[in-house]
């Protein structure tokens, strides 16, 4: 990959693999030695690619876009914002397209209800304190970047397949970074909050949510809370706050 559609950037340093594991290990392992804020982890192809709740993530060369960003939060800091702000930053560049993506909870980007992108948000802790945050991102540009089906958990997409022609990889490398810098002075305003909760997948709609013990909930899903957490309107009445799991339509609803 040409990464000179980087420069200009206020970027910490960059990392370029033709191939490596998983950029977020990477990215972890930097981040423990010191990186500098903003700095990134691309690569081409990973073959230990890591998704949410241990799932593998593949990420075949030339198909895709593989990039951790790492942060170097100030004490405070909103954590639990940064999957919105990683989905608003991929969110922002979709449109720019013509696309109409939407978010669903917690981490993945859709377009036409199907995934696209998905983020893993991983720390490294100094007791309570979020020394620094690793917002690793996986977009689908190509339709050779996705899984077998029979390897899908949801119906996944690419760029191309729904914009019906090829999308420069460093070009949409640059918006993501560039949007994702332009909204982090942002995370803690309401307008911050809006435009996340604005772009929910599901909203007013019955769903389900699968934990990770497959115990399934379903309701109503209300919208987003401050904090990034999911609203939900049991099937029971009541208002209850969603913190993990994965959302779907309710089945047959
Ligand atoms: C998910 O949908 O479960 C999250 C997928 C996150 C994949 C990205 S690709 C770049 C970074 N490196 C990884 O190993 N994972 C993230």
């Amino acid at each position: 990959m040409n990464l000179k559609s980087l420069h200009g950037l206020p970027l910490g340093e960059i990392r370029y693999f033709d191939s490596i594991g998983s950029t977020n290990s990477l990215a972890l392992e930097w981040a423990n030695q010191q990186a500098p804020n903003l700095s990134v982890v691309i690569a081409d192809e990973q073959t230990a690619g890591r998704g949410r709740l241990e799932r593998k993530w593949s990420t075949p060369k030339g198909t895709a876009l593989a990039v951790s960003v790492i942060l170097r939060p100030k004490k405070n800091a909103p954590l639990s914002r940064t999957v919105g702000l990683a989905a608003l930053a991929i969110t922002d560049s979709c449109s720019k397209l013509g696309l109409t993506p939407q978010i669903k909870w917690p981490n993945d980007v859709l377009l036409n209800g199907k995934k696209t992108a998905g983020i893993l948000v991983e720390a490294v802790w100094n007791g309570a304190n979020a020394e620094s945050i690793v917002i690793g991102m996986g977009i689908n540009l190509t339709p050779a970047a996705l899984p077998p089906a029979a390897e899908l958990n949801f119906p996944a997409t690419s760029l191309e397949s729904e914009l019906g022609h090829a999308v420069n990889r460093e070009e949409f490398l640059r918006e993501v970074l560039a949007n994702l810098i332009a909204r982090l002075p942002r995370l803690e305003t309401d307008s911050f909050f809006h435009d996340w909760e604005h772009l929910l997948a599901y909203k007013n709609q019955e769903v389900q949510i699968v934990t990770s013990q497959n115990e399934k909930t379903y309701g109503t899903l209300l919208g987003l809370e401050p904090d990034g957490n999911l609203l939900l309107q049991t099937e029971h009445g009541n208002r209850v706050t969603i913190h993990y799991g994965d959302v779907s339509l309710r089945p047959g609803a």
